[in-house]
């Protein structure tokens, strides 16, 4: 993965390869696992969409209690900085009154968004919301939300892969990629 991708008008370099994503997605499925051995509840594994998609993926194969699959479409992003406002593209694909439920976030960057779910979560009557995100950028993080389960820190910068996108683009490469702002075109 030494080589770089242009998407739009940005050039990306190479960050974090697939093997380092999946032992991360290994070890924080572990401790799910471990917090919810023999437990007797079904909680709502929910993917956010569009970015959480591959990252639930992979998180739900390692799994090994039962888990019920929702989805929701929330964006804030517009070409690599948020807008600061949260906006509900789709909602929730299923009822979650009195569940518990694992929000599946690629990346929480200011929380704004994970703040405005669980807003969203409680307001529908979720019994207990917790959150798992792949990515953190702890210097960013500045909501009171707490962040159960976090698969790897990276730092303030722009990145896309592993469903993370520009602008749309991106999303489909395997490794995760950071804006190289060396080699702009
Ligand atoms: P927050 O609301 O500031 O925490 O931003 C969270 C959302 O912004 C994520 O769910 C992503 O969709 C998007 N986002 C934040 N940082 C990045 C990034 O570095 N690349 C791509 N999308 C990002
Ligand atoms: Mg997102």
């Amino acid at each position: 993965m030494n080589n770089r991708i242009k998407l739009h008008d940005k050039v990306f370099k190479p960050l974090i390869p697939m093997e380092r994503i999946e032992q991360s997605i290994d070890e924080v499925a572990a401790k799910i696992n471990a917090d919810y051995e023999g437990t007797d509840t079904v909680p709502v594994l929910l993917c956010v969409l569009n970015g959480s998609i591959l990252f639930t993926a992979e998180l739900m194969k390692r799994l090994d209690f039962d888990v019920d699959l929702m989805s929701i479409k929330l964006s804030s992003y517009q070409g690599t900085s948020s807008t600061g406002a949260v906006h509900m593209d789709m909602g929730l694909t299923g009822d979650i009154t009195g569940k518990e439920v694992i929000i599946v976030e690629d990346i929480v960057d200011t929380g704004r968004t994970i703040e405005a779910l669980v807003k969203i979560l409680y307001a529908r009557k979720a019994a207990k919301v917790k959150v798992c995100t792949l990515l953190l950028k702890p210097e960013m993080y500045n909501k009171s939300i707490p962040l159960d389960y976090v698969a790897m820190d990276i730092p303030n910068e722009f990145i896309v892969g592993f469903g993370l996108d520009y602008d749309g683009l991106g999303r489909n490469y395997k490794d995760i990629y950071v804006l190289d702002t060396e080699t702009q075109i």
